[in-house]
């Protein structure tokens, strides 16, 4: 054991992870996609989970202003869409239409369910907390949807 740099550290001990995309929307209605490696279960009863979002994000001004966001899954067809979402802002582009990946209306606020995706969680605000240069929203889970034929999505796979 050598003590060494945060980076080189955490990148060492990184893998196997999953990716997740975070569907918000801003408060002209126009949804947005966001990819997530930071994120994570928070509580059973209620079941909630918790994102990470950059304060230079366009979804965390989404955040602020509409207080849903549902949780996907990607399965491994979506390694596509999920590296549009990680690399381009929706300040610049619309990201559902230009992934063109289908979707359904979720029960909860609207927001679209994806369905090449392993599984989506719909999730309301519940809390949030600056985290350094992040701040953490946590969502209370309101509706599950899960294809269990979807392989799911790693980190290593994009
Ligand atoms: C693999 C990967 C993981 C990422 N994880 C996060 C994350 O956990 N939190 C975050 O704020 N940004 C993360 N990002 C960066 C955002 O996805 C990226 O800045 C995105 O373009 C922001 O889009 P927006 O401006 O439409 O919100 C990640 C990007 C990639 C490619």
């Amino acid at each position: 054991m050598i003590q060494t740099s945060y980076s080189k550290a955490i990148s060492a001990v990184k893998n196997p992870a999953k990716i997740v995309l975070a569907i918000v929307k801003d408060k002209n209605g126009k949804i947005n996609l966001i990819t997530l490696e930071w994120f994570m279960k928070t509580s059973i009863k209620p079941p909630m989970m918790a994102i990470s979002i950059g304060h230079t994000r366009y979804s965390y001004k989404c955040l602020q202003d509409f207080r849903y966001f549902n949780l996907c899954f990607p399965s491994k067809e979506m390694s596509d869409a999920v590296m549009l979402c990680g690399t381009k802002s929706g300040r610049d582009l619309d990201k559902l239409e230009e992934t063109g990946l289908d979707w359904f209306k979720g029960k909860l606020a609207q927001l679209p369910i994806l369905k090449e995706a392993a599984a989506n969680f719909e999730c309301v605000v519940y809390t949030q907390v600056k985290s350094g240069d992040h701040t953490i929203f946590v969502g209370e889970v309101k509706y599950s949807w899960l294809d269990k034929e979807k392989e799911i999505l790693l980190f290593e796979d994009i």
